[in-house]
């Protein structure tokens, strides 16, 4: 009788669950939906335009199809990310098993931002401590996870500045309260921009999906909000953990810390 009652107790439990899990799915598809018709109706309102009271203005012309341009490629960086993170919650509880040469990825990385980041006049400087070794990891995902967070200094750091990826050694991961981390050694990946201070309330939003700070989206700076939240997920999956620190005198760091093994110590 007793152990009957147990199992209810533990199906209702799980049905809560799965309802929270429900609603998170569909809080998600109207964020994504809502953020996917923002561009679509300026695109469509200025196609009419074009069609109709600026069919002859060949300046508006040139105005409003920049904006579309614009516009399509928000849409196509939107639908890239939300494809990421489909790609990544379907590899979530499998395990990596990649040897991964870390330092070699932040060198991709930054090969691959230079551009962007020497129109803003902004260095990338790699320091790395001797002898840091190889990871098990996703490769691919390791690359998206720090691709996204150096994108994220290039854009919201100070120009003129540098940003800086640094690798080392850790003897743990540190705590979190909200996940199981893996216990022994970590490599910790350290990037920093110079900028304003982020404050605390802020920083305890960044990593949820499509949150942009205010003053970002009033410079025009563009962004779907959803770096962030991916490499979160990624960061979950190794089982690793990120922290960010913020101030005025130094900028911004984010570091990430990834188990050198993903077999636990006991
Ligand atoms: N290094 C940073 N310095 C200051 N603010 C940051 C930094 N990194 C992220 N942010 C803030 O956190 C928000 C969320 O970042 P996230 O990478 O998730 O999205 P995004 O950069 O806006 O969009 P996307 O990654 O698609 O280009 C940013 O919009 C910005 O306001
Ligand atoms: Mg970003």
């Amino acid at each position: 009788m007793s152990k009957g009652r147990a199992v209810a107790v533990i199906s209702i439990y799980d049905m809560t669950k799965s309802m929270k899990i429900e609603q998170m799915q569909s809080d998600f598809v109207a964020n994504a939906s809502h953020e996917l018709r923002t561009p679509l109706s300026i695109i469509s309102g200025f196609i009419e335009t074009l069609q109709t009271s600026a069919k002859n203005d060949a300046k508006a012309r040139d105005k409003f199809l920049s904006i579309m341009r614009e516009q399509t490629d928000y849409m196509a960086s939107l639908i890239e990310n939300l494809l990421s993170l489909s790609k990544i919650e379907l590899k979530q509880d499998e395990k990596p098993d990649e040897i991964v040469d870390v330092l070699e990825i932040a060198e991709e990385a930054a090969d691959a931002l230079s551009q962007k980041a020497a129109e803003r006049k902004i260095k990338i400087r790699i320091d790395f401590e001797d002898n840091v070794p190889e990871i098990i990891a996703d490769r691919g995902q390791i690359k998206q996870l720090i691709q996204n967070l150096t994108d994220n200094a290039v854009k919201y750091g100070v120009s003129q500045s540098d940003v800086t990826i640094a690798i080392s050694k850790s003897t743990n991961i540190p705590n979190s309260k909200s996940h199981k981390t893996a216990n022994g050694e970590a490599v910790a990946i350290a990037i920093n921009n110079k900028g304003a201070k982020i404050s605390t309330d802020n920083l305890t939003r960044l990593t949820e999906r499509f949150y942009r700070m205010q003053e970002h989206k009033n410079l025009n700076i563009k962004g779907t909000g959803l770096g962030l939240s991916i490499a979160k997920q990624i960061i979950l999956r190794h089982r690793g953990n990120l922290t960010v620190t913020s101030t005025s005198y130094n900028g911004t760091t984010f570091t990430v810390y990834l188990p050198i093994s993903q077999e636990d110590k006991s």
